[in-house]
């Protein structure tokens, strides 16, 4: 088991950081886009933001620790067979990524806390308001919101859609990285 990332590899850390994160945002969006059609008198009418806003959290502290992680281990480089244009759209696309996702965040958690009210996540512990007060705060958190999601969705979906490039047209070892292997291996 190889823990941090080597120049040449992904360690087992970030591969299961990347496809966990990858999951719950997939997740996560589906769970958002649901639970707004639900009416007062379904089941999960409660639940479902319950568990919206705690996976939410959870997201969240798992991209604090995948920051700092990235600084304790950085990435390995890039191929050598990379153009300029490649070297420059991924690095520009990761960040992005990044930037949207805790954007996404903390405007959920500014829509959950505008009155006040505290986040339980999971029932283990409560997050608690900070800014609250202004009227229009859950309605401009909520555009924001929304708008940033499908921005991480679309992006995402690009950029799964670059690795897939990369391994059945270049037949580079990209997507073979983020499963933990090295970059040598054919
Ligand atoms: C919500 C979904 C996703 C997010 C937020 C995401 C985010 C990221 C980020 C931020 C990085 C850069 C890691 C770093 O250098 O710190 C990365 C790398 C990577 N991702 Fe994703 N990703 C997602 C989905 C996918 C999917 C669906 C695929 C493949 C089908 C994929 C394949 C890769 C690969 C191969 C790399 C390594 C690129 C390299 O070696 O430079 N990702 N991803």
């Amino acid at each position: 088991m190889l823990l941090k990332n080597t120049s040449t590899r992904f360690g087992h850390i970030s591969v299961l950081i990347h496809w966990l994160v990858a999951l719950a945002v997939y997740g996560i969006f589906a769970l958002g886009l649901w639970m707004v059609t639900l009416s007062y008198y379904d089941t999960w009418y409660h639940r479902a933001p319950e568990l919206h806003k705690s996976i939410g959290i959870f997201i969240f502290m798992v991209m604090v620790i995948r920051v700092i992680w990235r600084f304790i281990s950085p990435p390995p480089k890039p191929l050598a067979s990379y153009s300029l244009f490649t070297r420059i759209s991924s690095k520009l696309a990761h960040f992005t990524l990044y930037v949207v996702l805790f954007g996404i965040l903390a405007s959920g958690y500014l829509i959950s806390t505008a009155d006040g009210e505290s986040i339980s996540v999971f029932g283990w512990f409560e997050l608690p308001a900070t800014l609250t007060g202004q009227g229009i705060q859950a309605d401009t958190a909520g555009v924001i919101h929304l708008y940033l999601a499908w921005i991480v969705v679309v992006l995402s979906l690009l950029h799964g859609l670059a690795a897939l490039k990369h391994h059945f047209i270049d037949r580079d070892t990209t997507l073979k990285r983020m499963f933990g292997f090295n970059s040598d291996i054919k």
